[in-house]
């Protein structure tokens, strides 16, 4: 069986070469972590996008959506804590001239204990064969004993240093490094600087130097664009708490450690919706989101195994629950989603920094109040790898061996629901099958294709994960009749061109995920 590595390998060339994911600027040999989206990458996002926008504004009369600027006013990022806090610890080596973020560096040490354990564990298996109780060995080999408390007393240093209440001790947090020995693994030395804080916003200039350029920084979340626009849209919508306003775009984050694909970028994008509510109500809807979303994600059908919800114990200053959801990706469980309590920090300290009342008028209570915000913010890439690693799957067809790739996408996510496919390319069959194309395109994404054998085009299709694939032959011609393929089972039957919209209905549109969603 192939090793995790080695799948998720091929996932990103078969990105590649079924245009779905590409290098950003390839010819000039790509730009560190940020990539473009193909033919079939901009249609499964977009499907993702819709299925998520939907499930939000069609789903929940109190929720709307808005678009906001990128470009924001600077005061907006000091408001925010993002100017002084969202930074990364970061350290280099002097011999490789390599930069890395200092807590990635000291995670690596801590799972390394990890691995160790695990070596332990497979040495005793192999050696007291059939009579190994691995239960007992966990708990009583004193390598393996030993091995923990060593784990157990790093990741302790390490929360303390992470939570040191004037913020993380970057010198302790050297300290960790030159303790356990860490090496660089390019130049193999142990020759570091000290740990600085590196800020992740990106920074740009507006307006031309000689008039006096304003500073200003390429959003790294895109919920600031919907707090500084809570008044607006609650009072031009007359909305009444609680409400939610969703919004999609891109973000920005000079990510130091860009690796694993599309899974850490500079430039990605975020779906992230705030709901507003009445103080002291906020754990009743954090714990009614994290089920409408697991809901959400679990319509999909990749199974709840898939799924991992990690509430944090250790919580921002403005925080009183938060939860990421992690997918099971091919390099190991990895936040895809999180759901943040965030009280009334944003609004307030956007109130602070702009001299405006931001508040609700509680028609009910007759008092004012700053509102609460339960925050849902999940990456449109990371939902797009996730959808991509767990479709992907190599089968044997069959007895002779033969072995087919094939996305088995939610058929609503597919970037193409139907193929038809002209037997020969002559015979009038090219023209019958823009006759049905013209009949199907108006609710189906379709595509015609002529070349190559009709097993060479299955495959293709497979591989991009269409759902359908009709055949047009000569017996279509005399009696209207088409073959259908259906992906999953590659089984195919005969039927009649005016049933095919009755056969394959409902199925692929973002309608049939939208019912499976549990919302109370
Ligand atoms: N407004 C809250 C917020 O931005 P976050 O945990 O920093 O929270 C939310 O980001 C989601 O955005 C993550 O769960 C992840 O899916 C996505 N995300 C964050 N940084 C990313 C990056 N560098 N590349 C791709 N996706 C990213």
């Amino acid at each position: 069986m192939a090793s995790q590595e080695e799948v998720f390998k091929k996932l990103v060339s078969h990105c590649k070469e079924y245009g779905f994911v590409f290098p950003s600027s390839e010819i000039y040999d790509g730009l560190g972590a940020v990539y473009d989206y193909g033919q079939n990458g901009v249609e499964l996002k977009n499907n993702i996008k819709r299925y998520w926008w939907e499930a939000m504004t069609k789903l929940h009369e109190n929720i709307v959506g808005i678009d906001a600027a990128i470009f924001m006013h600077p005061t907006t990022w000091k408001a925010s804590g993002h100017v002084d806090a969202f930074n990364d610890p970061l350290i280099d080596n002097k011999d490789s001239k390599k930069r890395y973020r200092a807590d990635v560096l000291i995670e690596e040490a801590i799972e390394k204990y990890n691995e160790k354990v695990e070596k332990e564990v497979e040495k005793a298996r192999k050696r007291f064969k059939d009579s190994f109780n691995e239960e007992q060995f966990r708990t009583t080999s004193p390598k393996v004993l030993e091995l923990i408390e060593k784990r157990d007393a790093l990741h302790k240093r390490f929360q303390d240093v992470m939570n040191s209440p004037n913020g993380i001790d970057l010198e302790a947090m050297k300290q960790i490094i030159i303790d356990e020995e860490i090496v660089d693994p390019i130049s193999g030395t142990r020759n570091w600087t000290d740990v600085r804080q590196f800020n992740l916003m990106f920074s740009t200039e507006m307006g031309s130097t000689a008039d006096g350029a304003m500073k200003i920084y390429l959003r790294p979340e895109t919920a600031q664009g919907i707090f500084v626009n809570y008044l607006n849209v609650q009072k031009t919508g007359r909305m009444k708490l609680p409400f939610g306003i969703a919004q999609i775009g891109k973000a920005f984050r000079n990510e130091i450690v860009a690796r694993q694909f599309i899974f850490r970028m500079r430039e990605f994008e975020q779906m992230e919706m705030q709901f507003f509510i009445k103080p002291g109500t906020e754990l009743d809807w954090f714990a009614k989101w994290k089920k409408t979303r697991r809901s959400w994600h679990e319509a999909l059908g990749f199974g709840s195994h898939m799924y991992r919800f990690h509430d944090h114990d250790k919580l921002a200053h403005y925080a009183n629950a938060a939860t990421d959801i992690e997918f099971n990706m091919p390099f190991g469980f990895k936040e895809v989603e999180g759901i943040h309590s965030r009280t009334n920090f944003d609004l307030s300290q956007h109130a602070k920094y702009s001299g405006k009342k931001i508040e609700y008028f509680d028609p009910e209570t007759n008092e004012s109040y700053t509102p609460y915000v339960i925050e849902t913010s999940i990456g449109v890439d990371r939902m797009f790898l996730s959808v991509m690693a767990a479709s992907y799957k190599e089968e044997v067809v069959n007895e002779k061996g033969d072995t087919r790739v094939v996305l088995s996408l939610p058929p609503a996510l597919a970037p193409v629901k139907v193929a038809i496919l002209p037997l020969v390319n002559k015979d009038g069959l090219p023209e019958k099958a823009e006759e049905i194309l013209k009949e199907l395109r108006y609710d189906y994404n379709c595509q015609i294709e002529v070349k190559d054998s009709i097993g060479k085009r299955y495959r293709r299709q497979d591989a991009i994960g269409t759902p359908y694939c009709i055949t047009v032959d000569g017996q279509t011609i005399e009696d209207n009749t088409v073959t259908l393929r259906y992906r999953d089972t590659m089984q195919q039957e005969r039927v009649a061109i005016a049933d095919l919209h009755k056969i394959i209905g409902d199925s692929v549109n973002i309608s049939s995920l939208l019912r499976k969603i549990e919302n109370d």
